[in-house]
């Protein structure tokens, strides 16, 4: 290391105060910032939700390195001081490009479930259920097997549970068919420990796990990528331990919808949405 990258004195105690930049491509990654407040309580949050160009599951690879780009940009340009890709479309297609190009810290969703579920299975035969994106780019297989090259993975994508979520539908039985035919294929291969690989997931979780029976463990990709983080900020000494925590939400679209949706997603109040457009390309 040149001198010039060593960390000069009161570095820490400077950078502890800089807020993290968490994104994802609408509400759904709040679920992501709701476990990153609950267990790290004092941290400094920004949220961006590029609600304008929802959903992320069904674009190409291409255009989401490029969206991801544009808003690790963004958030760097707001002083944080580590960026998390709450969004596991975005992550499985652009995290190690983002990582390459940028010199701040930048986290996925997809490891950190990944390592947990590994951790968690017993008969190695996991699950992975996720957006189309997600599913086809191989990003949860590829993960787990960096952790365990001999664990069996099945996936499936759950194309409608996104948008279901969206609206406020995370109950009843058409969820529930639409829930046994999706994860049905995953339950006869006797999968222990399953994936939630999506952001809205989680809210079908009682659902999910009704029909995949309770000996299944369920997979959180939100908690596991909020345990992350404090370990990552642990490690470089700069987790911030006390004082008051301030938030940020900021949003692509409308921004009323996402504040009403958001409250949901969030579990708690939301005060205030800011909107910023983007140099974007439909
Ligand atoms: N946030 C996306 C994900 O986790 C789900 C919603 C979308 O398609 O944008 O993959």
């Amino acid at each position: 290391m040149s001198k010039s990258n060593i960390r000069p004195l009161g570095y820490n105690a400077y950078m502890k105060n800089k807020p993290i930049g968490i994104f994802d491509s609408g509400v759904g990654g709040l679920t992501v910032a709701a476990q990153i407040m609950e267990k790290l309580p004092n941290e400094n949050i920004i949220y961006f939700g590029d609600t304008a160009r929802f959903p992320y599951g069904t674009k190409s690879a291409t255009e989401l390195i490029e969206y991801t780009f544009q808003i690790v940009k963004f958030l760097r340009e707001q002083d944080v001081k580590l960026a998390v890709i709450a969004c596991n479309s975005a992550s499985s297609a652009a995290l190690e490009k983002a990582q390459e190009h940028f010199e701040i810290p930048i986290l996925g969703v997809v490891e950190p479930g990944a390592r947990a579920a590994v951790l968690a299975s017993i008969n190695r035969h996991i699950g992975a259920i996720g957006t189309e994106t997600t599913i086809k780019s191989d990003a949860y297989k590829k993960a787990i097997h960096m952790f365990d090259a001999g664990a069996q993975v099945f996936s499936a994508t759950c194309p409608s549970f996104a948008s279901f979520v969206e609206n406020g539908h995370i109950e009843g039985d058409y969820i529930y068919e639409m829930a046994e035919k999706y994860l049905t294929p995953l339950k006869k291969q006797e999968v222990d420990s399953l994936i939630l690989g999506c952001t809205h997931y989680p809210l079908l979780s009682d659902i999910i796990q009704k029909v995949m029976g309770t000996e299944v463990k369920l997979i959180n990709s939100a908690e596991e990528t909020a345990l992350e983080v404090r370990e990552v900020l642990e490690r470089k000494d700069q987790l911030r331990k006390d004082g008051k925590s301030s938030y940020r939400f900021i949003s692509t679209g409308d921004s009323s919808k996402f504040h009403k949706l958001g409250t949901r997603f969030l579990g708690r109040e939301i005060k205030q949405v800011e909107t910023v457009k983007l140099d974007v390309e439909h």
